[in-house]
């Protein structure tokens, strides 16, 4: 059976009532009796979601947070003091800003590099935790996972290897099974898939630290609340049929936007059958230099686009990740990371694409107007 068909028919099991949905249950404690002790720690709502997603990613474990970022900080919390950690150049503006934070606090060596760059692999040394998202935020470029696994383990075998599976989403890629140890995804994004929920999964196979990490939340207090999973598992039963309406958006728009000549260049990742299978919803391109100033313009007149640092949604949003989802990197930061004003995202919701194509070029047509 396809994950996607078991994902829409996972249950959990409640007392023999069997409604078929699972209602919330909003209760933050549970009678002696029964398996869920205290919501801090678990509750059916939040099994359920995290079953239904480790089923779609197909590893043996999933453990739901607050959100993304409490997902990467709980991650983070498994070093420890003299360790070494190693992150990408080109990454979300606030997880590059909480491991320079972090790291900088417990005493954590971190060393930042191009990824993508084999050479750049090779050359690491003993390394406790190597930490990326590929495909990137914000130049999609893509990390060979199983690379960096066999090159950082071959230096220490317990070294973790760390994948921010976001942007790929379980629908095309699966860390977990090309070398890496954890895998980790803002739900807020395609999970949630309608800017309404915040949330994170964190996912691995390996028994040992699948309990490190569920402790780690039991004690932080990172567990998402029993609404927000209901909502999360409601908003996965259409997953996998957005993401291939989204994908089919994609592909078209990105045809589209290389041919307009305000564009220098429109980035797309590099696909590939053993890594990243397949790819939506978030494109980049450069505008040309002297259009640059006119960007809050033109986003203002696009009708279909909503403006913000919101992405994978039914409908479609602009941004500008200089003054937005990197918006907490101070300017040289930016700069060594290559990011520029004149850099736009856009993400893709369900509009009709000729719809959409058709407000974007009406925005270009007034961009050419200054
Ligand atoms: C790749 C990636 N990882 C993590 C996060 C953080 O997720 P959240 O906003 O759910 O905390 C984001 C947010 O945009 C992101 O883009």
């Amino acid at each position: 059976m396809k994950a996607e068909t078991k994902a829409l028919h996972t249950r959990i099991d409640i007392d023999g009532s069997d409604p078929v949905v699972t209602p919330i249950f909003q209760a933050s404690a549970f009678q002696s009796t029964s398996p869920y002790f205290y919501t801090r720690n678990n509750n059916p709502n939040i099994a359920e979601l995290e079953e239904v997603v480790r089923t779609l990613e197909s590893t043996n474990f999933a453990i739901a947070t607050t959100t993304g970022m409490s997902a990467i900080t709980l991650v983070l919390s498994l070093l420890k003091h003299g360790e070494t950690l190693v992150i990408n150049k080109d990454i979300y503006g606030c997880s590059y800003k909480l491991m320079q934070q972090f790291t900088e606090r417990i005493g954590v060596k971190l060393i930042i590099s191009d990824l993508s760059i084999e050479e750049n692999i090779d050359r690491l040394e003993k390394v406790d935790m190597v930490l990326f998202e590929t495909p990137t935020n914000p130049f999609l470029k893509t990390i060979p996972i199983s690379y960096v696994a066999e090159k950082v383990k071959a230096n220490n075998k317990n070294a973790l290897v760390v994948v921010d599976n976001t942007w790929a989403s379980p629908l095309f890629q699966h860390p977990c099974e090309i070398g890496a140890d954890i895998s980790l995804h803002s739900a807020t994004k395609y999970f949630s898939g309608h800017s309404d929920i915040m949330g994170g999964v964190i996912l691995m196979d390996d028994e040992k630290l699948h309990q490190k990490v569920k402790d780690l939340r039991f004690y932080y207090g990172a567990i998402l609340a029993p609404q927000s999973a209901w909502l999360l598992r409601r908003s996965l039963q259409t997953f996998g049929i957005r993401m291939r309406a989204h994908q089919k958006t994609t592909l078209v728009m990105r045809d589209f936007l290389e041919t307009i000549p305000e564009i220098e260049k429109v980035y797309y990742p590099k696909l590939d059958e053993k890594q990243l299978n397949g790819y939506a919803t978030l494109l980049f391109f450069d505008l040309k230099k002297d259009r640059v100033k006119h960007y809050p313009e033109f986003a203002k007149n696009l009708e279909l686009f909503d403006t913000g640092t919101g992405m994978a949604c039914v409908t479609s949003m602009i941004a500008q990740p200089y003054t937005g989802s990197h918006a907490s990197m101070n300017s040289e930061e930016k700069e060594s990371m290559g990011l520029k004003d004149s850099l736009i995202r856009l993400s893709f919701g369900l509009e009709d694409v000729e719809d959409l194509k058709n407000d974007l070029e009406k925005g270009f047509e007034s961009l050419r107007k200054f």
